[in-house]
């Protein structure tokens, strides 16, 4: 209603059609809300926005650079086959096409251990010890390079769906830690999810108009893990109820999690 280009997307949750150069505006004007809302980035923090290579991590860190936030990135390589070799190109030719600085760690050559090994060794499933792995190297990277703020690309369908398993299980620890800033602690970064007002597709399409390549495929060690089959239930939900992924999160954020963490932090949860 707004331009005369021809849309590109529909989003029907806002129950609007949005042609390329409105949906990035549209992208960064949610990711800027976010900070706000949420107190996460101020513009003389240094950031360090961890970057696999996907759509949503790239999306993350172009539109901090784009707003004018001071942001290097980090990639760790995960011993994983050739999708780690194509994820890492993803990342390095991100990063040289804006002369931005890059920050890489490579698990096999420097901790000696791959990620398909390493859960094997733990008797984990290889997602969980990959996050086990990944947001230890997060810190640790954040604190060596003096960084005040560590950044994920973890969008609105990823909350929601991580949300969704720990209610279905009730685990009420990681509820009252599932917030979109997490404060610098012992030794911790901060810790922030600028993504959480726009879904995967979103993120997807920014990614096309502003021509960033991604890696498209899944991770091979995460196929048929729980997280993907609470994507998909809560995908058909918003199918027939546009919307509703949304107020799942932001209901959880504005009413149940100060209830959860007092809860918690007074031992009756
Ligand atoms: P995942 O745990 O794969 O859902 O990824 C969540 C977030 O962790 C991504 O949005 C990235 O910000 C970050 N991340 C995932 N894999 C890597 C990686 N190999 N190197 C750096 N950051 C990563
Ligand atoms: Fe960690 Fe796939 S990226 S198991």
């Amino acid at each position: 209603t707004v331009c005369r280009e021809p849309a590109v997307i529909d989003l029907r949750r806002h129950n609007s059609n949005f042609c390329a150069s409105h949906l990035q505006r549209f992208c960064r004007d949610q990711v800027q809300k976010a900070i706000d809302e949420f107190d996460m980035l101020t513009p003389g923090d240094r950031a360090l926005v961890a970057v696999s290579g996907g759509k949503d991590s790239l999306a993350v860190w172009d539109i901090l650079l784009e707003l004018g936030y001071r942001a290097d990135g980090l990639y760790i390589g995960l011993g994983i086959g050739d999708y780690s070799d194509t994820s890492k190109e993803h990342a390095r030719r991100f990063a040289a096409e804006r002369g931005a600085h890059l920050v890489e760690i490579d698990l096999p050559a420097e901790y000696g251990y791959d990620i398909p090994e390493g859960a094997r060794a733990a008797r984990r499933a290889p997602c969980s010890a990959c996050g086990l792995t990944k947001r230890h190297l997060f810190d640790q990277a954040a604190v060596d390079g003096g960084y005040d703020v560590l950044v994920t690309g973890h969008n609105l369908d990823d909350e929601a769906a991580g949300l969704f398993g720990n209610v279905l299980h009730w685990h009420t620890e990681y509820l009252a830690r599932q917030l979109p800033v997490l404060p610098a602690g012992n030794g911790f970064p901060r810790k922030v999810k600028p993504l959480v007002r726009l879904s995967e597709r979103e993120t997807a399409a920014y990614c096309i108009v502003r021509g960033i390549e991604y890696q498209v495929e899944e991770c091979p060690m995460a196929a048929g893990n729980r997280h993907l089959g609470y994507k998909e239930a809560l995908n058909t939900i918003e199918e027939r109820s546009p919307g509703t992924k949304h107020d799942f999160y932001f209901g959880f954020l504005d009413r149940a999690a100060a209830l959860l963490r007092a809860g918690i932090g007074t031992d009756a949860g």
